[in-house]
């Protein structure tokens, strides 16, 4: 394999949690590790924050900083680890669930009071369709948090995953007193008042004294019956069975304190995936392949006036990608080239000359782009696994000014290319439906529209909760039930049908009613 050692020391993965679990700070604390920053609070100016208003302009702002921020790439023992970020803010769940397919695994954080939480579940089942690899932090142990057999038992049932405990935590709140590690069978003890983070006891034996007088003879106790009841519930961790997202690896600790934090990532380094083969429209791309391929999967528009640009993520499935080199556009099939590709290594953006597979290199965007699109050197294909969720909330765009009817058109044709929204077209007729997964969105567009293509529109409420992409065997099975259901009957903007339903129980009828056509919950982007 020609990339082998670039190929065999990257590590490209996302931190998931809902918000407050503790993913800023964590993801500060690898930075630290990683050399990337050197003071704490670095990382926390540039998020967004949850408790912002709902006034979007100000998200927006943030979200600009943020693109600095957007992935991450740090150096942590010979590794080159890329970290990429995804939006705290509920209402860029989209964005976060098209980070996803870029990763090659998640640390998913759930907070020990809260247990898990609305956004941890969708943001697992994106996981689990696409068999990301997890592994679980459970974060705040500093804090009264809930038993952890318990969470354990939630985190299981809840998120459909089955856990593998590698550190195991003694107590909760201010009686916590540290993690037993049972991998290398070593206790890493925790003091909230000097938070060190190298207090580790070595013991040979969980029999062994020193546990008593480390942490005293009842929590010793308590140690033992815990660690004889996991170690036989669980036995070794089998990094195949990780690998295959059967098993989640599970630790314990407090981000805040930066506690439990280098034993997972010693830990991540060294069972974490490298960059994987792919699956495409035509073949599986296998990531030694000599000749460079990659997706986009994130369009980041500038919303300042003065700096009108675009930057299109795209993450390196095969082969070298080199600067200012033609590669083909398969969806356009056109080449073009890229005179300022750029990395983020230590936060800052570098123009780089080349990137390897696991990489995420930015490109200057000028309208080429749309989710999905897939460059190569040379063959046509599409890479697959980048699907388009359902909305959560539906809208007609209502155009308020006739004489602008084409900048309104082109204006929200671009801003769906980017992701920002899905658009619908009615069947049988040009009702125009925005589907979007957080109202924030909605706004986002209403001020995009009037600024960059001078359209003013306004959006009436629709009362659809969910999208499905339609298929049938028969071309004539699916144009009857599209005709017969009319108001719920749309298609997307690839010309595909769907269904609009209304509440879970029409969703249900109709596909108990209709068994000859197949109701899809994601749709590819590129089929
Ligand atoms: P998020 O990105 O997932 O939204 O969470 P974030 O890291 O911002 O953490 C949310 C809050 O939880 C922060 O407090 C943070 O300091 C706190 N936190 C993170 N890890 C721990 C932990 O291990 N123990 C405890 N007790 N708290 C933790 P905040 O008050 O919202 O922000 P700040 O004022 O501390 O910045």
């Amino acid at each position: 394999m020609k990339f082998e050692r670039e190929i065999n020391r990257r590590r490209t993965f996302a931190i998931i949690s809902h918000p407050d679990a503790g993913k800023t700070t964590l993801t500060e604390k690898l930075l630290l590790f990683g050399g990337a920053i050197q003071t704490a609070g670095a990382v926390k100016s540039n998020k967004i924050k949850k408790h912002a208003t709902s006034d979007f302009m100000e998200i927006e702002r943030q979200r600009g900083i943020s693109v600095a921020t957007s992935v991450m790439t740090f150096e942590y023992n010979d590794h080159l680890i890329n970290l990429l970020d995804t939006p705290g803010h509920k209402d860029f769940a989209e964005d976060t669930y098209r980070t996803l397919t870029a990763v090659d695994s998640v640390i998913l954080v759930v907070d020990s009071v809260n247990g898990v939480e609305d956004q941890t579940r969708k943001l697992m089942e994106v996981c689990r369709m696409r068999d990301t690899p997890v592994i679980v932090f459970v974060n705040k142990m500093d804090r009264d948090g809930k038993n952890p057999f318990d969470l354990i038992d939630e985190i299981e049932k809840e998120l459909n995953i089955s856990l593998h405990p590698m550190t195991w935590p003694i107590n909760s709140g201010k009686d916590f007193k540290g993690v037993y590690n049972l991998d290398t069978q070593s206790l890493l003890l925790f003091d909230a008042h000097t938070k060190a983070t190298d207090h580790t006891v070595h013991i040979n034996h969980l029999d062994d004294a020193i546990l008593d007088k480390s942490i005293g003879e009842k929590d010793a106790a308590q140690l033992r019956e815990d660690v004889e009841l996991i170690n036989a519930v669980h036995g070794e961790l089998h990094v195949e069975e990780y690998l295959d997202a059967k098993k989640a690896p599970l630790f314990f600790g407090s981000a805040v304190n930066n506690f439990g934090v280098k034993e997972m990532l010693d830990t991540f380094i060294r069972i974490a995936p490298k960059p994987r083969s792919r699956p495409t429209s035509k073949r599986t791309v296998d990531v030694g392949e000599d000749k460079f391929s990659g997706f986009i999967f994130k369009i980041h528009a500038n919303l300042d006036p003065k700096h009108r640009d675009r930057i299109a993520f795209m993450r390196v499935c095969s082969g070298r990608f080199q600067r200012n080199t033609y590669y083909k556009h398969v969806r356009l099939e056109k080449d073009i080239r890229f005179s300022n590709p750029y990395s983020f290594l230590a936060r800052s953006k570098d123009i780089i000359e080349d990137a390897y597979p696991g990489d995420v290199v930015g490109l200057f965007d000028t309208g080429n782009f749309k989710i999905g699109d897939t460059l190569t050197e040379g063959e046509s294909f599409f890479f697959t696994g980048i699907p388009t969720f359902s909305p959560e909330i539906f809208k007609e765009l209502i155009n308020k000014d006739p004489m602008k009817t084409k900048q309104l058109e082109k204006g929200i044709s671009q801003l769906t290319d980017e992701g920002v929204a899905q658009l619908f077209t009615q069947f049988g007729g040009n009702k125009k439906i925005i589907g979007c997964v957080g109202e924030l969105q909605f706004e986002v567009i209403q001020y995009r529209l009037l600024q960059e293509y001078g359209a003013a529109c306004e959006f009436r409420s629709l009362p659809f909760y969910k999208a499905c992409w339609l298929t049938a065997e028969k071309k004539e099975t699916l144009d009857t039930f599209l005709r017969f259901k009319q108001q719920n009957a749309a298609e997307d903007k690839d010309g595909l049908p769907v269904y609009l339903a209304q509440s879970e129980w029409f969703l249900q009828t109709e596909i108990s009613n209709n068994k000859d056509i197949t109701f899809h919950f994601t749709s590819e982007v590129h089929k």
